[in-house]
């Protein structure tokens, strides 16, 4: 059973999904720690109501990046980490951070990249006009949403959508692509 740590700054749907996948028998993980960098985010609240172990940090508590993530690698050692999943966590790892679990760390973003890096990849896609969007999984280096592509699902963008209805249609093929993936890169 794979010990995950899923690392997150907001809502926490895709959190939400990765752990229902766990508690469902779908996914072969433990959930042994959330760490979250905005200590007021929702996703806080739903880890601890499913009893799973949060650390929660404000990064200008901090002198530098090295700092903090020194101790998110601490906690995570403690915890027994051997994998983790970004979901929704808006701040670029340094390298003391990937060298810490190389080819261990994945990230979920909500584009087809290498389009619409960074952050409101939906409200950037949706200005740019383009009629295909998507949802992509990759291994994560020191770039922000770079790194090697494991997954990607594309759906077209019908012309009457809201923003609100595209957003809805990327999470639902987020919660169910996440899971999906795990899945598959640790049966390999
Ligand atoms: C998700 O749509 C995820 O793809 C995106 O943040 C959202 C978090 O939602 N991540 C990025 O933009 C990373 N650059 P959630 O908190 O409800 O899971």
């Amino acid at each position: 059973m794979k010990k995950l740590a899923v690392f997150a700054s907001g809502n926490g749907t895709n959190f939400d999904a990765i752990a229902d996948a766990v508690q469902q028998g779908q996914l072969n993980a433990e959930i042994v720690l959330v760490v979250c960098d905005r200590p007021l985010a929702p996703v806080i609240e739903k880890a601890r109501r499913r009893g799973i172990e949060v650390l929660a940090f404000a990064p200008k508590e901090f002198g530098s990046k090295a700092e903090y993530e020194t101790m998110i690698i601490e906690r995570c050692r403690q915890a027994q980490v051997e994998f983790i999943a970004l979901a929704g966590y808006m701040r670029i790892l340094s390298p003391l951070m990937l060298a810490a679990f190389p080819q261990r760390i994945v990230n979920i973003h909500p584009s087809l990249l290498p389009a619409f890096k960074g952050k409101d990849a939906i409200g950037q896609a949706i200005a740019y006009g383009v009629k295909v969007m998507g949802v992509t999984i990759h291994y994560v280096d020191e770039t922000m949403d770079g790194g090697q592509i494991i997954a990607q699902r594309a759906f077209d963008v019908l012309p009457q959508w809201s923003h609100e209805e595209i957003e809805q249609q990327v999470h639902a093929i987020e919660h169910e692509l996440y899971p999906q993936t795990l899945r598959q890169l640790w049966e390999e």
